[in-house]
């Protein structure tokens, strides 16, 4: 009889020797798919597990492809996109089916534009819409070698606009609706000792669109990294 917890742990930590940046985007991931669920008064048994071992298949592919720096070719990217075959079969080990199908099906769409089957939203489990919201959020909100973090404002807009058709917006919703003094908590853990969350409770992402919020979140989320940007965009704004 495998005991699931330990089983959990000990492939979160393999995700952590495979690649450091993975296993921290999967316990934010995991975290996010919490609040989003308790947001929803959606019940699983698997959600907060599925969203930590979503990328275990990841550890089958090579670091040279993982990690590349700039874009990847057609044929590395096909490789990329085998880690949620690979990360299911691994998880089928478990005994545990729930879990398996969620990571297997956590790139597709609900258009049918997603992968590895191009299955639309009837085929895909909730579970997996909810990951996919939570993958998309963290990993354009993350450093990256291949892109460059986007402002916070931006996820809003590429969730809402650019993937509505693609991604469940009842999630989006919800992710949207998270007080920011939790969502500060799950990107930057430290920030409980080192910065004034209380400052942003009470307002969540939509609140961003507020010059003064945003300067505090960003502040804060993103470590001073878009205080810069943010001041410029003020003086252009000024000049003009
Ligand atoms: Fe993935």
């Amino acid at each position: 009889m495998v005991d699931l917890k330990k089983a959990v742990e000990s492939l979160h930590s393999a995700i952590y020797i495979k690649d450091f940046t993975t296993g921290e985007h999967s316990k934010r991931v995991s975290k996010l798919c919490h609040l989003i669920a308790k947001k929803l008064e959606y019940k699983s048994r698997i959600l907060p597990i599925a969203g930590l071992l979503h990328d275990v298949g990841k550890i089958g592919i090579s670091d040279e492809i993982l990690n590349k720096f700039g874009r990847l070719s057609e044929t590395e990217y096909h490789i990329i996109k085998r880690h949620s075959f690979l990360g299911s079969k691994v998880l089928e080990k478990i005994g545990n089916e729930e879990l398996s199908k969620a990571v297997y099906r956590h790139h597709e769409k609900l258009d049918g534009s997603g992968y590895p089957l191009g299955v639309k939203a009837d085929r895909i489990p909730f579970d997996s819409q909810i990951i996919t919201v939570c993958d998309i959020f963290d990993a354009i909100t993350s450093c990256r070698p291949y892109l460059e973090r986007r402002d916070i404002v931006d996820v809003i807009e590429i969730l809402t606009k650019e993937e509505k058709h693609k991604i469940n917006q009842d999630i989006v919703e919800s992710l949207v609706s998270i007080d920011l003094s939790d969502l500060i908590l799950v990107i930057e853990p430290h920030c409980k000792k080192e910065c004034n969350v209380d400052k942003l409770i009470g307002h969540n992402l939509n609140s961003l669109y507020h010059p003064k919020v945003r300067e505090d979140f960003n502040h804060f989320y993103l470590g001073g990294y878009l205080v810069d940007n943010f001041n410029k965009d003020m003086e252009d704004y000024f000049k003009t």
